[in-house]
C-alpha cells in the first residue's frame, strides 16, 4: 500500500482545471434545485434564493483537491465515482436494489453458485435466467454468497437495472440525489480510488484528509467570503475540509451557523437542540394558554386566520371587504358569502363549506378587478342592484406632487401602531378562521373553517390590549420589530409598496396583532438553537403571507422577492406555528474545523488553501434588502451566539450593481483572498450567466486581483421554472483560478498566435476526451458543444491573464482603471480578441473558414445550431450560450421552438418572408437570401423567378463572386445538415445549390 506523502501533488494541475463533467452535473443540480424543501439545508430557511446546489460545491471542492493526471479519462471515471455517478453507485441510489431471485429471473449467469446459495442449494439450478415458477423452486430461499464483495454485486445488479439503456438525466430523474444515500453508497470506489490516486482512504473524509496532505500539507482549508446561506461551507465542512465562512449580512451568517452547528451538529448538539425546541414550546404555549387565545371551549384550536383589508366605498358610503376571490379552500369546497347588511352598510361574512360546483366557480370571483393583465386595481359591488367600481388609487388618493413623483393621503404609521386607526383608509379585518382539532384516535387532525364570531373578536381585542400595554416595553427590549423600512434602489424599489399602498413606516407594521404577539413571545424565549424557527415562522406569518386555497396552506412572504402589500392575508396561530419547533431536520455530523464570522469580505485575514465563492454577480436578488424583514426582529439582544454580529442588513458595505463601485468592491474582496491564498492554492468563483458583458467584467477583475483563470465551465442549474411562463434555463459559470505568480510580459501579436494554439489545444483535449470516455458514457457526450466553447474562452483567458505586462502596460492597473460608459479600453479589446479567435476556432465543418469568417453573429448562430440539430442536439441552453457567443440579441426571432429540452430552428418555409428588413439580424445577409430561395422552391416557384429574387436579395451579387460562392457553400452545407432532419428542404437546397453553380453568368 502506497503511503500518503506530504506536498506531492503540490505543483500537480487540479482535476477541475482540465476536466469537469458538466453534463452529468447539470442533471444533479437539477434533480437538487427541484427537491424543493427536501433540500439538505433548505427547511433552515426557505427564503433565501439562490442557494449553490451542494452537488455542485461538492464537485468544485473535490475537483481543486483531486490531481488531473496523464490519463484524463481515469481521472474521469474516479471522480465520477467519488460523485456517485457511476452505475454502482445508482445501484444504491435506485429506489430499491434488486434481490438475488429477480436478478436471476433476468440475467444470464452461469454457474449461479459462484454468486449465489440458497436454503437447499441442491435445488439451485446451475444457470440463469431461472424460471421460478416450477412448483420445486416457489419457495426456494436465495441469497448472495457471503464472499461475493460489494463491487461484484452492484456490477451484477446494475447490469439487471439495464443503465445502459437509458440516458443519465432518466436514470437521475429516477434516483435518489447521492447525499441522500452517503452512508453507503461509496462503499464499492476506494480499492480503485486508492489505486489511482496512491491514497489509503475508506472514507470521503479521510480521502480528503489525505488530498489535503499531498497537495496543501494539512487539511485543506477551504473559505467561502460570500457564504449566503451557508451552501458551500456546509458541503467543504461535510467533506472534511476545515472550514472559513463568512458574509456581511447577519441574516446569511444566521443560516450559515444553521447549517453549520444544527444540521452539521453531532449527538450532543442535537440533544441541545431537541431541549432548546422542546423549552420554547412549552413556554409559549403556557403564555398563550394563560391569555386563552388559542381555544373556542370545545377542543378545537385555531389553525389559520384569514384576514383581509376593508375600506368604505366612496360612491356608497359601505364598508367593502377587498377579497381578490371568495374561495377559501379547493378541497373542502369552502367558500365565503358577502351577506349584505343596508342598516349598518356592511357585509356579514359567512363560511361555507361543501358547496357545489358552481357556487364554488362563482366563489373565484371576489371584490377586487384589475383593468387588464397589468392594468390598475379596482374594487366594486353590487347595491339594490347597481354596482359601484371605484379604482384603489382614487381610493388611496393618489396625486403627484411638486416634484413630479406619486404621492397620495394614505396615513403614514407611527411606530406605537399596531393596527389601523378607525378613520384611516384601509382598515383590517378577520373574515374566516379555520380550526383544527387532534382525532379520537390520536392519528393526525380534523379540520373546519368557520365564519368569525363574537367569541373570536373578543380574543383579538384580548390581544390588542395585551399587545397596547407592552409594545413600547417590547420594542424597547427588541423583542418585536421597531425598525423603520428603508426602500431600496432601483428596478425594484424594495419596500417603496409598504409605505406607499398601507402607510406602513415600521417592520412590525407588517404584522397582524396576533402574528407580533406570537412572534414577540417565541423572540422573548429563543436561543441560538431556536432562532431560525422564529425566522421560518415569520416567513409564513405576516400580511405579506397569502392564503393557498388549492393546498390549504399559509405561502412565504418570501415566494417572490417582490414584498408586495396584498388585499387579503393568511397567519398562523402557535398551536400550528410551532411545528417550526419540531424535530424536521436530518443531521451530517461536521467533525472538521469551522470558523465563521460576520462581516466584509474584504476584511478576512485567514491563511486559506481553496476559495469557492459565489459573489453577487449581477444577481437578481437583493440579499441587503429583503432581510430587513428579519433583521427587524433580532437586531436588540440577539442570542449570546450572534450578539458580535453587526445586527442591520449593512447595505452600503454590500457589493451590488455592476458600476465602478460593484467592480471596485470585488477587486479589493479578491485581492484580499489572493494574498491570503496559498501559492499552490486554487479559486472557483461561480457567477449567474446572465449579462453579455459577464467576460470583460471577470476578466478586468480577476486581472486587477493579481488571479490567473485556468478553466471555465458551464453548468445548468435550473430550468423550465413551473413558476415561470414558457422557458427558463439558468446556469452558472464556474471560473478556475490560481494565483498570477511573476510579471511575465508579452505583446499583442505574439498573444494572438498563443491564444490561438492554447484554445485549439483545449478543444482538442475536449473532443479527444469525448472519445476516450465513450465507453464510460454509451451513447451521452462528456461534453456538449457548448461545453466546449465555454472551455475555449476559458483557454483565451487563460493565456491573457497569465501577464501581467502587455506591450508594456501593466495590466493590474489596466484592470483598475476607472471605465467610462461607452469606452473600449485597452482590456476590453484585447479580451474581445481572445474571445473572437476563440470563436473562429469552433467553426461547424463543413463551413470553410474564409467563409465563415465573413458571417455575421446571426449567420454562424444558425449555421452552428444546424449543425448541432442535425446531430440531434435540442437544449435550450445551447442556442442561448451561442447567441451569447455570436452576439446574437434576438435569437428567438430564429427560432421555431424556445422549449427547454425541444428548442429549434426556423425552417425555411417558417421564415416565409419575415427577418428580411432592416431591423432583423439577417437582414441583407447571404443566409437569408438562401432560406429565402429554399422557402420558394418548397412551394414550386420558376427556377429562373428564384434567382432573381436571389440575385436582389444578394447584395452585390453580380459584382462581388464570393457573395454567389458564398450562396453554394451554404446551399450545399445546409443539404447535407438537413438530409435526416428535413429532406424536402435538404433537396431545395441541393436544387439551389446546383443552379447558382450553372448559372450563365453574360
Ligand atoms: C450570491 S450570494 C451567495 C449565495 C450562497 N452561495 C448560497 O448558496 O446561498 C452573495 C452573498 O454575498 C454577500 N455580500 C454582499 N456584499 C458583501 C461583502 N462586501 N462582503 C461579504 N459578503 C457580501 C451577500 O450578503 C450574499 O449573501
Amino acid at each position: 500500500m502506497s503511503e500518503v506523502i506530504p506536498f506531492s501533488l503540490k505543483d500537480a494541475p487540479a482535476l477541475i482545471e482540465r476536466l469537469l463533467p458538466v453534463q452529468k452535473l447539470s442533471a444533479e443540480a437539477y434533480k437538487e434545485q427541484m427537491a424543493g424543501s427536501g433540500k439538505t439545508l433548505t427547511a433552515l430557511g426557505s427564503y433565501w434564493k439562490g442557494r449553490k446546489p451542494l452537488v455542485l460545491n461538492k464537485a468544485c471542492i473535490l475537483g481543486c483537491l483531486l490531481p488531473a493526471t496523464k490519463d484524463l479519462r481515469r481521472d474521469l471515471e474516479i471522480f465520477e465515482k467519488l460523485m456517485a455517478m457511476d452505475d454502482e453507485s445508482f445501484v444504491v441510489r435506485w429506489p430499491r436494489r434488486p434481490r438475488p431471485r429477480e436478478i436471476l429471473a433476468t440475467l444470464s449467469m452461469a454457474p449461479i453458485r459462484d454468486f449465489f446459495t440458497a436454503d437447499r442449494p441442491s435445488l439451485l439450478p446451475e444457470t440463469s435466467p431461472v424460471d421460478w415458477t416450477q412448483p420445486q423452486l416457489q419457495s426456494l430461499k436465495v441469497d448472495w454468497r457471503e464472499d461475493v464483495g460489494e463491487m461484484e454485486r452492484r456490477r451484477i445488479e446494475a447490469q439487471m437495472l439495464r443503465f445502459n439503456e437509458t440516458t443519465y438525466r432518466e436514470r437521475v430523474e429516477k434516483a435518489q440525489r447521492a447525499e441522500e444515500v452517503a452512508d453507503t453508497v461509496h462503499d464499492h470506489i476506494w480499492d480503485g480510488v486508492n489505486a489511482h490516486l496512491g491514497t489509503q482512504a475508506r472514507s470521503m473524509t479521510e480521502l480528503v484528509e489525505q488530498l489535503g496532505m499531498m497537495r496543501f500539507g494539512r487539511r485543506a482549508r477551504v473559505a467561502d467570503t460570500f457564504c449566503g446561506s451557508g451552501q458551500i461551507p456546509f458541503e467543504a465542512a461535510r467533506l472534511g475540509c476545515d472550514v472559513y465562512a463568512s458574509d456581511l449580512n447577519p441574516i446569511a451568517c444566521l443560516l450559515t451557523w444553521g447549517a453549520l452547528n444544527i444540521v452539521g451538529g453531532g449527538d450532543a448538539a442535537r440533544e441541545k437542540l431537541l431541549k432548546d425546541q422542546g423549552a420554547l414550546s412549552l413556554n409559549v404555549g403556557t403564555k398563550i394558554d394563560d391569555l386563552g387565545v388559542e381555544t373556542d371551549g370545545n377542543g378545537w384550536v385555531p389553525r389559520v386566520f384569514l384576514h383581509c383589508t376593508e375600506v368604505r366605498c366612496p360612491q356608497t358610503g359601505w364598508m367593502v371587504p377587498l377579497l381578490p376571490t371568495r374561495l377559501l379552500s379547493t378541497s373542502r369546497s369552502t367558500i365565503v358569502e358577502m351577506v349584505p347588511d343596508p342598516t349598518n352598510k356592511r357585509y356579514d361574512l359567512l363560511v361555507r363549506s361543501g358547496v357545489n360546483a358552481v357556487e364554488l366557480a362563482g366563489a373565484k370571483l371576489g371584490t377586487i378587478g384589475r383593468e387588464g393583465k397589468y392594468g390598475e386595481s379596482f374594487f366594486s359591488h353590487c347595491v339594490n342592484g347597481t354596482a359601484h367600481k371605484t379604482k384603489i388609487s382614487t381610493l388611496r388618493g393618489d396625486y403627484k406632487g411638486s416634484d413630479g413623483t406619486v404621492t397620495n393621503r394614505v396615513r403614514a404609521w407611527e411606530k406605537q401602531d399596531f393596527k389601523p386607526r378607525p378613520d384611516d383608509v384601509f382598515q383590517e379585518r378577520l373574515y374566516c378562521v379555520q380550526w383544527m382539532r387532534r382525532k379520537p384516535n390520536g392519528q393526525g387532525y380534523s379540520y373546519e373553517f368557520r365564519s368569525v364570531t363574537e367569541d373570536d373578536l373578543r380574543r383579538e381585542s384580548v390581544i390588542e390590549e395585551y399587545l397596547a400595554g407592552h409594545l413600547a416595553e417590547w420594542q424597547g427590549k427588541g423583542w418585536v420589530p421597531d425598525m423603520r423600512i428603508e426602500v431600496g434602489g432601483p428596478p425594484r424599489y424594495q419596500g417603496l409598496d409598504l409605505i406607499r399602498a398601507r402607510g406602513w413606516t415600521h417592520w412590525h407594521h407588517v404584522f397582524t396583532p396576533r402574528s407580533l404577539l406570537i412572534g414577540g413571545l417565541i423572540r422573548q424565549a429563543i436561543t441560538g438553537n431556536t432562532a431560525l424557527g422564529l425566522m421560518a415562522l415569520l416567513n409564513c406569518n405576516s400580511k405579506l403571507s397569502r392564503w393557498n386555497a388549492a393546498r390549504d396552506c399559509v405561502a412565504e412572504t418570501f415566494d417572490n422577492q417582490a414584498l408586495n402589500t396584498l388585499f387579503n392575508y393568511a397567519s398562523q396561530s402557535f398551536a400550528y406555528g410551532s411545528r417550526y419547533f419540531g424535530d424536521r431536520f436530518r443531521t451530517f455530523p461536521l467533525t472538521s474545523r469551522i470558523a465563521l464570522h460576520a462581516g466584509p469580505a474584504i476584511d478576512q485575514r485567514n491563511e486559506t488553501d481553496i476559495y469557492i465563492t459565489d459573489p453577487p454577480y449581477g444577481d437578481a436578488v437583493k440579499y441587503e434588502e429583503i432581510l430587513d424583514f428579519f433583521v427587524a426582529w433580532l437586531r436588540k439582544n440577539p442570542p449570546p451566539e450572534f450578539a458580535n454580529w453587526v445586527w442591520d442588513s449593512r447595505r452600503s458595505l454590500a457589493i451590488k450593481g455592476e458600476d465602478e463601485d460593484f467592480r471596485r468592491g470585488m477587486v479589493g474582496a479578491y485581492k484580499q483572498m489572493t494574498e491570503c491564498m496559498a501559492d499552490n492554492g486554487l479559486q472557483v468563483i461561480m457567477f449567474t450567466h446572465q449579462s453579455g458583458s459577464i467576460w470583460a467584467d471577470m476578466a478586468n477583475i480577476v486581472w486587477a486581483s493579481g488571479l490567473q483563470v485556468t478553466a471555465a465551465w458551464y453548468v445548468v442549474t435550473e430550468t423550465d421554472s413551473p413558476l415561470r411562463e414558457g422557458s427558463y434555463v439558468k446556469g452558472t459559470v464556474v471560473l478556475v483560478l490560481r494565483k498570477r505568480r511573476g510579471i511575465p510580459k508579452t505583446t499583442r501579436d505574439d498573444l494572438a498566435w498563443e491564444i490561438q494554439e492554447e484554445v485549439e489545444k483545449q478543444v482538442l483535449a475536449l473532443t479527444g476526451l469525448n472519445q476516450a470516455a465513450k465507453d464510460l458514457y454509451r451513447a451521452e457526450n462528456v461534453f456538449e458543444d457548448a461545453d466546449i466553447q465555454m472551455a475555449g474562452y476559458a483557454a483565451a483567458l487563460r493565456v491573457l491573464t497569465r501577464y501581467a505586462t502587455i506591450d508594456g502596460r501593466d495590466m493590474t492597473s489596466e484592470a483598475s482603471r476607472p471605465r467610462i460608459k461607452g469606452e473600449i479600453t485597452f482590456v476590453d479589446g484585447l479580451i474581445k480578441f481572445a474571445v473572437d479567435t476563440a470563436n473562429q476556432c469552433l467553426v461547424p465543418q463543413g463551413i470553410s473558414k474564409s467563409l465563415w469568417d465573413r458571417l455575421s453573429g446571426a449567420e454562424r448562430f444558425y449555421l452552428k445550431l444546424t449543425d448541432l440539430e442535425s446531430k440531434g442536439l435540442k437544449t435550450l441552453e445551447n442556442y442561448q450560450n451561442f447567441a451569447k457567443a455570436f452576439k446574437v440579441r434576438e435569437f428567438r426571432a430564429l427560432m421555431g421552438s424556445h422549449k427547454a429540452n425541444a428548442a429549434r430552428l426556423k425552417t425555411a418555409a417558417e421564415f416565409g418572408r419575415t427577418e428580411m428588413s432592416e431591423g432583423s439580424e439577417l437582414y441583407t445577409s447571404v443566409l437569408r437570401a438562401v432560406l429565402y430561395g429554399l422557402m420558394e422552391l418548397a412551394t414550386d416557384t420558376d427556377g429562373n423567378e428564384v434567382i432573381a429574387h436571389l440575385t436582389f436579395n444578394v447584395p452585390n451579387y453580380y459584382s462581388d463572386m464570393t457573395q454567389r460562392q458564398a450562396v453554394v457553400e451554404i446551399s450545399d452545407y445546409l443539404a447535407g445538415k438537413l438530409e435526416a432532419l428535413r429532406p424536402a428542404e435538404a433537396s431545395a437546397a441541393r436544387v439551389l445549390r446546383d443552379l447558382v453553380k450553372n448559372q450563365r453568368l453574360g
